[in-house]
């Protein structure tokens, strides 16, 4: 595998998480592939999960992990080709990509939208460089548009917690102050629609998602109706995509709340964290059994090692 952002990169999803269960249950079982080399995790914007879930991930395949905060420790980066370098960035990715991939076997980049031109976060320009530039594979710790290590370990957890063959998964909108990417929704959808399950997607009108990811995925705009009998609730703040990087609704009543995870088959509650409690979701119901946040992101160890399993095996 040469690079990680979409589910075709992983190949059939069955027999990746059928890899991600023994993963699971022996995790040490592969340190042999990890002898030796190293990955390095390159941060654009901050992390909790993503950080700390990768370098374990990468550790327990017997792995060096190199982490950049790169806004921090590194040189400022110029991204634009032909300009003239008279301002406060001492370095072009151009050198500093390949420089990176001279100390590594593989590389992580986690690089946000930034808001400002939706053309150019949807073109993936910065994670593309590191693509051509680096001569190693690249992985994605969420990029302007994606973010499938939470995805594919999104659907470990649905996996794991399903009781029947295909269930219906409602991925909601929920409410936030700030402004969120569409990288968490965007992966969900495309990592639900490659999977067996039956998806709605609900939101306010003018939250519609990018039409490469939403096109043939069946919107709800009554939140009633699509919890209605559903198995999994998938709750995430996103700002909007037509209105590029608005907020155009802070409405409450779409909290994900006791009364609406009524209206469901018993629901699992998932998130990816982090979450604004009595803003995304009532404190009752991220509190309670049917809760599944903190198991949804300890597979996030499960799907970076299978991710990173896979890389190493294709370096022998
Ligand atoms: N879910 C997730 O990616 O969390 P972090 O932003 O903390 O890495």
């Amino acid at each position: 595998m040469k690079r990680f952002l979409t589910p075709s990169d992983i190949g059939d999803l069955r027999q990746a998480l059928n890899e991600a269960a023994e993963v699971k249950n022996n995790p040490f079982g592969y340190q042999h592939l990890g002898r030796n080399k190293t990955v390095v995790l390159i941060f654009f914007n901050s992390s909790l999960r993503t950080r700390l879930s990768t370098q374990k991930a990468a550790t327990n395949l017997g792995m060096n992990v190199i982490v950049l905060d790169i806004n921090k420790d590194g040189w400022k980066l110029e991204t634009e080709f032909g300009v003239v370098m008279d301002g406060d960035k001492p370095e072009h990715i151009r050198e500093a990509v390949p420089v990176i991939g001279q100390y590594c076997d593989i590389i992580a980049v986690r690089s946000f939208a930034k808001f400002e031109d939706k053309e150019e976060d949807y073109s993936e320009r910065l994670l593309n460089q590191f693509i051509e530039l680096s001569g190693r594979p690249v992985i994605s710790m969420e990029s302007a548009t994606r973010h499938p290590l939470q995805a594919f370990a999104d659907l470990i957890t649905i996996e794991e917690y399903r009781k029947k063959s295909r269930p219906k998964v409602v991925l909601t909108w929920a409410p936030h102050p700030k402004a969120l990417p569409q990288a968490v929704p965007n992966s969900f959808v495309e990592w639900m629609k490659a999977a067996d399950v039956e998806l709605t997607v609900t939101h306010p009108r003018g939250y519609e998602l990018a039409p490469e990811f939403i096109e043939e995925v069946h919107v709800e705009y009554n939140q009633d109706k699509a919890f209605k009998d559903a198995d999994f609730i998938y709750a995430k703040s996103w700002a909007s995509f037509s209105e590029y990087g608005k907020v155009l609704s802070t409405d409450r009543s779409w909290t994900v709340d006791e009364r609406k995870m009524a209206l469901t088959n018993h629901a699992k509650f998932m998130h990816c964290l982090p979450v604004r409690r009595n803003m995304v979701v009532s404190d009752g119901v991220i509190d309670s059994p049917d809760s599944i946040v903190i198991q949804e992101a300890a597979n996030r160890v499960v799907s970076a090692q299978t991710v990173l399993k896979r890389m190493l095996e294709a370096l022998e």
